[in-house]
């Protein structure tokens, strides 16, 4: 939910994101697609590609690795994190909340509200194992509506398919074909990406609709809904300028340049460098924060050229 307690976008200026992977990038581009100017904001990302998906995980493990990610994060003199990976803000917002000094959003509580606005009486929700067994899109949507029907789904194929960078491919499709299925057997009017790497298979998904229906229901992606509700504003028309991501610092516990690679691929846009944060950056980084003392910051530099 976006919280009372949160500042006023216009107050934000330094984001930061995490993810398992490239999921969380969809999330970055459309809160970069509501900027004027390239300068307005800055954003740190990462991804943690080594230990990615997170959807089958235990919801006490990717707990503990959310909270290392936000510990390197918070290195960045940060305004606010953006918690964009669902699975991690399903098993581990509350908990999150309480240990980040800054304000924690997620994308659940505005799609919640954008399918009760917009009036939409059952929902099919596509998301990972761990979402979907914790109901967590459920929970909110029926939080503000309990008649609306909510048909949530563990998707455990797509997000491999999108790290591998085939989310164009037919294996795209034939991924996907049985949840749709499932989804349109249960008459839903609206299909959410209740997980972030999700919006990257947006065409893979229309073509296996277009096969299956006349009548495709809307397409929600609670990315859009976290960025028009914190920036009260549209997207900007095109999607995000050519060098939106001039301002973002990326890394990953992968290897960078198949994070590039990827990241790249899924944004339609060169990234520029990318950085890996080992493992034992990350433990340090939760370590120190624990005992309450300053993290030496890692020296990442703004890639010039990012600009494509
Ligand atoms: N992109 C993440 C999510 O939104 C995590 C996917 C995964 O690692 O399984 O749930």
């Amino acid at each position: 939910m976006i919280q009372s307690t949160e500042p006023s976008w216009k107050k934000i200026s330094r984001i930061g994101l995490f993810d398992s992977g490239v999921g969380g990038l969809s999330v970055l581009r459309s809160l970069v697609g509501r900027l004027e100017y390239n300068t307005e904001k800055e954003f740190v990302y990462i991804g943690d590609t080594l230990r990615c998906p997170y959807g089958n995980r235990p919801p006490r493990q990717v707990t503990t690795y959310v909270k290392q990610l936000t510990s390197w994060l918070l290195q960045f003199n940060l305004d606010a994190i953006v918690m964009a990976c669902n699975t991690s803000a399903a098993v581990g917002k509350d908990e999150l909340v309480s240990y980040s000094p800054v304000p924690v959003l997620d994308l659940m509580g505005p799609t919640a509200k954008f399918i009760k606005d917009r009036g939409v009486r059952r929902v099919g929700v596509m998301a990972t194992a761990a979402t979907a067994r914790k109901k967590a899109f459920s929970q909110q949507i029926n939080s503000l509506d309990p008649k609306i029907l909510v048909n949530e789904i563990g998707c455990p194929l797509l997000v491999p398919v999108v790290e591998a960078g085939l989310a164009d491919s037919q294996d795209a499709q034939d991924a996907l074909k049985p949840y749709v299925k499932e989804l349109l057997e249960a008459d839903v009017e609206a299909i959410v990406y209740g997980c972030t790497h999700y919006p990257f298979l947006d065409s893979a998904l229309k073509s296996v609709l277009s096969s299956m229906t006349a009548y495709p229901p809307l397409i929600i992606d609670p990315a859009e809904c976290l960025a028009n509700a914190i920036s009260g504003k549209p997207a900007n028309v095109g999607g995000p300028q050519p060098d939106a991501f001039f301002s973002c610092r990326f890394a990953t516990t992968g290897d960078a340049e198949t994070f590039a690679h990827n990241a790249g691929r899924c944004l339609k846009q060169n990234i520029g460098s990318v950085t890996t944060v080992t493992m034992n950056e990350l433990t340090a980084a939760f370590v120190l924060r624990r005992l309450q003392k300053p993290v030496v910051p890692t020296p990442i530099q703004f890639a010039p050229e990012a600009v494509s």
